[in-house]
């Protein structure tokens, strides 16, 4: 894994642009002037790593072509791309968010199969029926947040920001109360497998808690065939269609997407749409005056700091994307970040603007095949989240510089020091 460094610093010595982003802190703290230089240079942009997609015509048309696939064929890919994905081949038992059978790296007909079986359960209306509890579990950590001493700085991201997603995503799976601290922590440890270039630690990191969830989830499952609750997961084991019930391989696999893709994602949505918010007082002042404006300003936050920057497709046979010949077996990296400030789509892109008329442009729950499946429920707890912070503390205030995670492909803060009250 160290491998992947090298390879990456590398390729920035050699001037790819998609290798800065990666390699360079400076340029992955502000990723923006990057995205645009890449942009100005085309909608498709031959790279060392990969070829590398930043205009919102390109990436759209990049995802929701069916002349590309998703996941990883190591015997297909360019030597210096093997090289940032490579794992160590992981126990039989182990899924991991990004090895098959998971949606994310399944093409068709598998992942037609298991997307009809999770869309039949993951329904709009299991996700209204979340409301209520997104409520309820907001106010408790607000009440919790608010009995602290007065006047001492608290971290926004593990006392809000992370504890919100975890808990929804709990109910989802049916795990008991009791777990969720543990959910808290494999979750956070086994996120950074979505990213790329992991260093050494983190890979086993991620390993060691993808192999505890899964025996614990295996022990679950057959719990909940036993005794379902009203989670979705009770549903899932108990679904079945022409070619039978889900096994559990790919239960594990839809559960721990679910866990890996639906929380560090959330985390920094409410965590970004925070100190955007706090840094941009009169935007809090327009929601202020007009609340109606919350849904846009999730869609507005989403779309200026895409928790996911960037995904990755590989082209099955020979096509062409905005005019430029893509052949066969080309690996491109869909720059969902860079999309989202296009300034042909978004008008003085670099602004947040909560009423911006047509921010649910964004491409920040990808497109295509492969669209979000917790979209709805995100956007649900971004809106809940949020607005409630902000009408129980007005006042919300920095007490530090807030630390962006170190990772490539998601974007967000892991330490966000507020103070709740003003000092007033
Ligand atoms: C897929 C973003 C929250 C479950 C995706 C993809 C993106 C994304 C970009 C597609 C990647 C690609 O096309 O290669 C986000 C963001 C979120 C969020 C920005 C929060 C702000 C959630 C939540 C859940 C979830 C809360 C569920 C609890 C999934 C699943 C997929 C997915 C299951 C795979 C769909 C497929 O491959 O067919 N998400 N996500 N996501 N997301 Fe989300």
């Amino acid at each position: 894994h160290g491998v992947a460094r090298v390879v990456i610093g590398r390729a920035h010595r050699r001037g790819d642009l998609h290798a800065r982003i990666l390699s360079d802190p400076a340029a992955r703290a502000d990723p923006y002037p990057t995205y645009d230089e890449i942009r100005a240079r085309g909608p498709l942009v031959p790279g060392q790593l990969m070829m590398q997609a930043v205009s919102h015509q390109a990436v759209t048309d990049i995802l929701r072509s069916d002349a590309f696939a998703v996941g990883f064929d190591p015997e297909a890919m360019p030597f210096l791309a093997r090289k940032l994905f490579t794992r160590v081949a992981a126990d039989e038992r182990i899924v991991g968010p990004i090895d098959p059978p998971s949606l994310l790296v399944t093409n068709p007909p598998d992942h037609t199969r298991y997307r009809r079986l999770v869309s039949r359960v993951f329904t709009a209306k299991a996700v209204e029926a979340l409301r209520g509890r997104v409520e309820e579990r907001t106010a408790e950590l607000l009440d919790a947040m608010a009995a602290r001493p007065d006047g001492q700085p608290l971290d926004l991201v593990s006392e809000f920001a992370s504890l919100l997603p975890v808990t929804v995503i709990a109910e989802i799976l049916g795990v008991p109360l009791d777990m969720r601290k543990q959910f808290l922590t494999w979750g956070s440890m086994a996120a950074p497998v979505l990213d790329i270039g992991l260093s050494y630690q983190q890979y086993v990191e991620s390993e060691t808690a993808l192999e505890q969830m899964s025996d614990w989830m295996y022990g679950h499952f057959e719990k909940l065939r036993r005794e379902p609750g009203d989670d979705i997961v009770s549903q899932l084991v108990h679904l079945d269609d022409a070619s039978g019930q889900l096994d559990n391989r790919e239960l594990l696999a839809i559960a721990g997407l679910l866990l890996a893709a639906g929380f560090e994602t959330t985390v920094n949505l409410l965590g970004s749409g925070a100190v955007l918010l706090i840094e941009n007082p009169d935007q809090r002042a327009a929601l202020e005056a007009d609340p109606s404006l919350w849904a846009n300003a999730v869609d507005e936050i989403l779309r200026f700091e895409s928790p996911v920057q960037a995904t990755s497709r590989r082209s099955i046979r020979d096509t062409e994307v905005c005019g430029v010949p893509v052949p066969t077996g080309s690996f491109v990296t869909a720059m969902i970040g860079g999309a989202n400030r296009d300034p042909e789509v978004f008008p003085d892109p670099h602004t947040f603007d909560v009423r911006r008329s047509n921010a649910k442009e964004h491409l920040a729950f990808s497109s295509g095949a492969h669209y979000c499946l917790g979209a709805s429920l995100a956007r649900l707890e971004g809106e809940i989240g949020l607005r409630r912070l902000f009408e129980r503390f007005p006042d919300l205030s920095l007490a530090g510089k807030p630390s962006l995670r170190s990772t490539r492909t998601l974007r967000g803060f892991d330490q966000i020091p507020v103070h709740l009250n003003s000092n007033r």
